[in-house]
């Protein structure tokens, strides 16, 4: 079972400069990763939210409620959040790190990833199509795990 959680900022795609990110929406974004999720033959729950504290709670219970495998765009919390650095670190299941522009092509600030050194990757730039790409490395790293 996978968590897809999005931070920041994310409850406004599709009215947030949608040249960056898009038309489409966080809804859109969710029942995509539903269908890619039945696709792969895993359970996933999406959730987002704008509080770095509740982006943590999350991460620090998400084993104990039988997530195999995280997908996490931390949004600007990327580049400066040690917290949720910590909170990654501090637990054991895998993390991939999404971005849905390609941060490095954009502002300076946006090419440093505090998160990313402690994550199991990082897909930057591939629009919603990360979120796929990330949940299959976690369901075939979990198989890798299993077999
Ligand atoms: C983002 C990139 C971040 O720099 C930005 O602050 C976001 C979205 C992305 O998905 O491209 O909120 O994580």
């Amino acid at each position: 079972m996978i968590l897809v959680l999005n931070g920041p900022n994310l409850n406004r795609l599709g009215l947030r400069e949608p040249g960056v990110y898009g038309t489409q929406t966080l809804e859109d974004l969710e029942r995509l990763c539903e269908g890619w999720g039945a696709e792969l033959g895993t359970a996933v729950t999406c959730r987002q939210s704008n509080y770095e504290g509740q982006l943590l709670e999350w991460i620090q219970d998400a084993e104990e409620h039988g997530f195999s495998g995280i997908v996490l765009n931390p949004g600007a919390l990327t580049h400066s959040s040690y917290a949720l650095r910590d909170a990654i670190a501090g637990q054991r299941l895998p993390v991939v790190e999404v971005h849905i522009s390609n941060v490095d092509a954009r502002e300076e600030f946006r090419h440093r990833s505090v998160t990313a050194a402690v994550c199991r990757g990082k897909i930057s730039g591939l629009g919603f199509l990360g979120y796929r790409l990330a949940m299959e490395a976690l369901v075939e790293g979990t198989a890798e795990a299993e077999s």
